[in-house]
């Protein structure tokens, strides 16, 4: 049932913490291939001159990828340049139904201080509007 899994990352304690579920998940159910997505709308050439904003979110997927490829897993790394910071959740959305994966698998908040609300932005865009199901992980404390 679960042959294509998409795990959307920013890198964040709580997004590691949906990696490894995924890695865990894509062996028990004996998954064909995981998809490592990171979306990084500064990432390109003209808001990233000097390549910071890139290297850096090469290191998000390249480590995330590495971890799940470590159970044995065929893993798939892509970063997402072009779209408007705003859009973030869209370009999850977007890119689960371009890959038209079986499930996709996000972090329930990310990188963002403020905890007070159970749900981060992109976690609450892509449960409202992904056309896949979708597993929400929320880390133990
Ligand atoms: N840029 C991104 N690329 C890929 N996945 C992302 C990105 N940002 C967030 N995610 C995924 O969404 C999950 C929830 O993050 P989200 O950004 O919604 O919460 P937050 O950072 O706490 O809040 P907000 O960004 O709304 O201030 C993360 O754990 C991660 O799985
Ligand atoms: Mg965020």
């Amino acid at each position: 049932m679960y042959k294509k899994i998409l795990i959307a990352t920013d890198g964040s304690e709580t997004a590691d913490a949906a990696v490894e579920h995924a890695a865990y998940l894509a062996r028990a159910v004996g998954a064909d291939e995981v998809v490592v997505l990171h979306v990084c709308p500064a990432c390109t050439p003209e808001l990233d001159p000097d390549s910071k904003n890139r290297e850096t979110a090469a290191e998000i997927v390249k480590k995330a990828g590495e971890s799940i490829a470590s159970e044995g897993i065929v893993v798939r790394t892509l970063v997402e340049m072009h779209y408007p910071p705003e859009e973030v959740g869209e370009a999850v959305i977007d890119i689960a139904t371009s890959e038209n994966v079986d499930l996709l698998i996000l972090g329930s908040r990310g990188l963002s201080e403020f905890k007070g609300i159970l749900l981060g932005s992109v976690s609450h865009k892509v449960l409202q509007k992904a056309s896949c199901p979708v597993l929400v992980i929320k880390a133990g404390e």
